[in-house]
């Protein structure tokens, strides 16, 4: 599957990359140590060093305290210098941190020295899970056991069972200021999954190597792209008559890169330390599952996600390309005349004066015009978000009229990234011309960057923040704008896209087929463009940024060029190249470099734009979506899964791309829906823009110099969309109770087959369906010119019952059977789990709407004849909202109770209850809300299809949810 993907996945960076020539010089050396067996070379460099050959450390003076041990680790033989110097002197922590997570550290002895170069994550920057003070290795869920032969190795086990998790038995430690590597032993043909941010199947596999180095290069499959999740779950079936599960979360944030093998993970980072955290998965049961160990991961270690506003989960539509506002002023029409609920409409980069932050072009976006849009879209109820890119325009010196002011505030405050030569601000190069990087680690970049947001609000009175290129993006390789400010504003490096001969003629899988005569003529002008273009030099040739592998110095870090070279996505893999250089500098006390502060830009300015909006609109919640993740970005950021292609390939891996979102504590994630790059067509974004009505982030994006892609643009996806969205907005309290839950317990929002039904291993892969909380079964079509869909009902047999959600009639199926259901093109089949109680509204144009629209009850039963479910509501935006309300529904011996927590009022009665799978027809119902008897006969009923249905209940309160209900079926 994944070859196949991986020809029809184009990267969508616009080629700055790809027509570069790869200047790959691998030196000549006679390595320290012996080169590497194949299994675990660096990339592509069969005589690089085996560092296993190193000798590892021995540990002593070892001091046992309640939680766990301390003690010195030194260096056990000489020093081997792999790729890197080795630090001779550890010191190791062995802490039992809660019951169920286990800390080991290892970091360097001597790291306060003034000539120390190994950095160690400040908590300040990302907080380190911290013990309860509590839990000791008595009453811990794990246990730790090492030994000193033939070197120090350790292994993590369940106290109870015994089941080793993690080990380092038959491997060393090799901890360099370069290269730090660790060996785990795996069972065979092991289930893993997490490690994101990753574009590949869900189930990641035995033979994948997963590089975090945060790169503006599109959705890479199986390289590294935005964001980096150093944390995995494992599940294993079948031990001790159980599912078991797992997680290892490494704190470290340096380059770095997992090598999945037969048997084994191999660790490495480029920096950093040694920060494992252990999590059993064990609920208080002392069972445990996938589910509880993601609870773990983001309640104890990186912090559960923001509650995000109501009407965030509203349908979205940008483009890069609305070239004016009356253009989105069209889009806007386009949405109403054809029914379509949009709730907000972004700007891309088209919005702004010449590329740079924070303005707008007076021609074609003038702040009059944009605050009457903005003012227009507030008054229906919708919203209004811009992009904002992570560089800023530097002036050019020479030209006075060339002023941009955010840079000359900034610039007073000194409050970018510097250059390591000069002591300049670094200067490189992105949309604008050459620009410079707030550098997070000096307060002042908070506060001059909130007060830059804060003003700009004021032209442009937006709702929310988009922050792109926070890698962070450059388009040059180094500090490439040094000397040569007076040329800016300099055109990017690279044809843009709608320059000459940059049409994008790429369009989906199956296009020859649904499109026969459009296909051939777009193929013949695709090959015209490409003769024209091979007869011509239309790129500038980059100077060469790449070097290989080079060799340890003693006593010195080559920044630029690591001995060890990850296999960064980046022609020669060179870390120089569309970023900020690993050798500039932050004005911090230590002077940290941007070697080891790279894959944290786009945390912090996704925290930095969190602060700013509580500024723009304190109290409220801030909604910021941003590109670059790091662990723990989901407290302040949405994430959106960046340049996907139009293609039905890159819309089945947005599924497990979502779902390792969930995993991660970010799940307010969505897809650029119908496809960003390339053309999309009827089929794709008919099945995009339903697919993606299941995510929690839906929003519909494209490029420029392709089709334009809005939902009304063909009828069959206008009507695709309609469709979704009605069941979408009936559920939108569902989601937003998903979200209650994911923010105050770490559970996930979607979640994957395997999570829910852990007993049934015929799903450890399955990312074809998806869940939707536990109750709602996704089976989207993942491929073109189809009319059907195969799909399973996990759990079948095994007491669950499984509803169709447009009909409410039970699915009939066998355990395991792959069903094959009709699937037009404007349906995408949705189910209802038995078992569930879903509290509806009625689906408006927009998501306020709706909230005050009536609501309803879907109880679907389960083998038992029971359901529960329930529903949080509060004012849908404050941070701290003065009233909520929970309410808990139980539906039970032909009997459903409620039971209210909170006093948030919502204005929306409670209009109809239905059964769903209720067999016998019962005799008369009997209601009661708030203890007070009801009058039945202002009741109506019906029972058909083995689906009851009640309505008549808002003559019995005026609003949803004051008083308890009761009601009770009598038969
Ligand atoms: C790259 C982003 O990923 C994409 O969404 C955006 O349209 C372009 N930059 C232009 O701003």
């Amino acid at each position: 599957m994944l070859n196949f993907l991986a020809t029809v996945l184009l990267s969508g960076a616009w080629a700055v990359n790809a027509q570069t020539p790869t200047e790959r010089v691998i030196p000549t050396l006679a390595p320290q140590v012996n080169a590497a067996p194949s299994l675990t070379p660096t990339i592509h460099d069969p005589t690089a060093p085996n560092a296993q050959r190193c000798p590892g450390y021995k540990a002593s003076g070892i001091h046992y305290k309640a939680n766990g041990f301390t003690a010195d680790l030194n260096i056990a033989g000489a020093n081997c210098q792999a790729f890197g110097n080795d630090i001779a002197n550890l010191r190791l922590l062995v802490e039992y941190q809660t019951q169920d997570r286990l800390n080991v550290k290892i970091w360097p002895k001597y790291l306060s020295l003034a000539n120390s170069t190994q950095y160690v994550l400040p908590t300040e920057i990302v907080p380190a899970p911290v013990a309860d003070g509590k839990t000791t290795n008595h009453t811990s869920d794990l246990k730790l056991e090492w030994t000193n032969e033939p070197s120090f190795q350790f292994r993590v086990s369940r106290s109870k069972t015994g089941e080793e998790l993690f080990s380092t038995y038959g491997s060393v430690i090799v901890f360099e200021d370069q290269f730090l590597e660790l060996t785990t032993s795996m069972v065979k043909d092991y289930n893993v999954y997490g490690l994101a941010e990753n574009i590949r199947d869900f189930r990641l596999g035995n033979n994948h190597t997963q590089t975090f180095y945060a790169v503006d290069a599109g959705n890479t499959v199986d390289g590294n792209v935005y964001g980096t999740f150093p944390f995995y779950q494992e599940t294993r079936y079948n031990v001790d008559g159980k599912t078991q599960a797992h997680g290892v979360y490494a704190r470290n944030a340096h380059g770095q890169e997992w090598l999945l093998r037969d048997r084994k993970i191999i660790y490495r980072t480029i920096g950093g330390s040694l920060d494992f955290y252990f999590l059993s998965g064990q609920d208080k049961t002392g069972q445990s599952s996938a589910l509880e160990t993601i609870r773990q991961f983001q309640v104890g270690c990186v912090g559960t996600p923001a509650m995000q506003m109501f009407w965030t989960f509203g349908f979205h539509q940008t483009r890069w390309g609305y070239q004016n506002i009356s253009v989105m002023r069209d889009v806007l029409k386009g949405y109403k005349d054809a029914n379509i609920p949009l709730e907000a409409i972004w700007n891309d980069i088209d919005i702004y004066d010449l590329y740079r932050d924070f303005t707008s072009d007076d021609n074609t976006f003038p702040a009059s015009g944009m605050k009457r849009l903005i003012s227009d879209l507030h008054a229906n109820d919708q919203y209004y978000v811009p992009i904002v890119d992570s560089n800023i325009y530097v002036p050019n010196p020479n030209n006075a009229s060339d002023a941009y002011a955010p840079f000359s505030r900034g610039a007073e405050l000194g409050t970018f990234i510097r250059d390591a030569n000069t002591g300049n601000f670094y200067y490189g190069n992105n949309w604008p011309g050459f620009s410079v990087w707030p550098d997070w680690l000096l307060p002042s970049s908070q506060t001059w960057w909130t007060s830059e947001l804060v003003s700009w609000w004021h032209s442009i009175p937006f709702d929310g923040i988009w922050i792109d290129l926070s890698e962070a993006a450059s388009f040059c390789a180094g500090n490439c704008g040094n000397g040569r400010l007076t040329e800016n504003p300099v055109h990017p490096p690279f044809l843009l896209p709608n320059d000459e001969f940059q049409t994008d003629y790429r369009y989906p899988e199956g296009f020859n087929i649904s499109n026969a005569t459009e296909a051939a003529s777009v193929s013949a002008a695709s090959a015209s463009q490409a003769s024209i273009l091979s007869t011509r030099t239309l790129l500038p040739v980059p100077t060469t940024t790449t070097r290989g592998r080079t060799i340890p110095t003693p006593g010195v870090r080559d920044l630029s060029f690591p001995p060890y070279v990850i296999n960064h996505v980046q022609n020669g893999h060179s870390l120089l190249r569309s970023a900020i250089a690993p050798n500039a500098t932050h004005g911090d006390a230590s002077k940290t470099t941007e070697y080891e502060m790279h894959n944290l830009f786009g945390l912090q300015i996704s925290n930095a734009t969190y602060h700013a909006l509580l500024s723009v609109f304190p109290g409220k919640r801030p909604f910021t979506v941003g590109r670059s993740t790091f662990a723990g970005s989901g407290k302040t950021t949405s994430h959106w899964g960046g340049d996907n292609t139009s293609t039905f390939g890159s819309m089945f891996l947005s599924i497990s791309q979502a779902l390792t979102f969930m995993m991660s504590g970010v799940p307010m994630f969505g897809a650029d829906t119908c496809g960003f790059a390339g053309n999309t067509d009827f089929d794709l974004c008919s099945r995009w823009q339903s697919l993606s009505a299941f995510f929690p982030f839906y929003r519909n994006h494209n490029v420029k110099a392709t089709i334009s892609q809005e939902a009304y643009r063909w009828s069959s996806v206008a009507e695709a969309t309609r469709r979704a969205i009605k069941v979408r907005y009936s559920l939108l309290n569902y989601m937003y109770t998903l979200f209650y839950y994911a923010h105050t317990k770490g559970d996930t929002v979607m979640r994957a087959l395997a999570w829910e039904f852990p007993q049934d291993a015929s799903l450890r892969g399955t990312y074809t369906q998806f869940l939707l909380g536990p109750s709602i079964l996704v089976t989207p079509v993942l491929v073109p010119n189809a009319n059907t869909v195969k799909g399973v009902f996990p759990g079948i047999g095994q007491g669950t019952r499984w509803y169709d959600w447009y009909t409410l009639r039970e699915v009939q199926a066998k355990p395991q059977e792959n069903v094959t259901m009709p699937a037009p093109l404007e349906h995408i089949n949705v189910h209802v789990r038995g078992g569930s109680i879903l509290p509806l509204q009625a689906p408006q144009m927009t998501t306020t709407a709706t909230r005050k629209s009536p609501f309803s009850l879907l109880i679907s039963l389960d083998d038992c004849d029971e359901a529960s479910g329930s529903l949080y509501l509060d004012d849908g935006e404050s941070l701290v909202p003065a009233a909520t309300k929970l309410v808990k529904f139980k539906f039970s011996k032909n009997r459903l109770t409620s039971h209210i927590n909170g006093t948030y009022a919502t204005s929306a009665p409670l209009k109809q209850i239905t059964i769903a799978g209720i067999k016998n027809r019962p005799r008369g119902i009997r209601l009661r809300v708030g203890g007070s008897k009801c009058d039945e006969r202002k009741l109506a009923w019906t029972h058909t299809n083995d689906t009851l249905s009640v309505s008549g209940l808002e003559n019995f309160s005026k609003t949803a949810f004051e008083g308890a209900l009761d009601l009770r079926l009598v038969y």
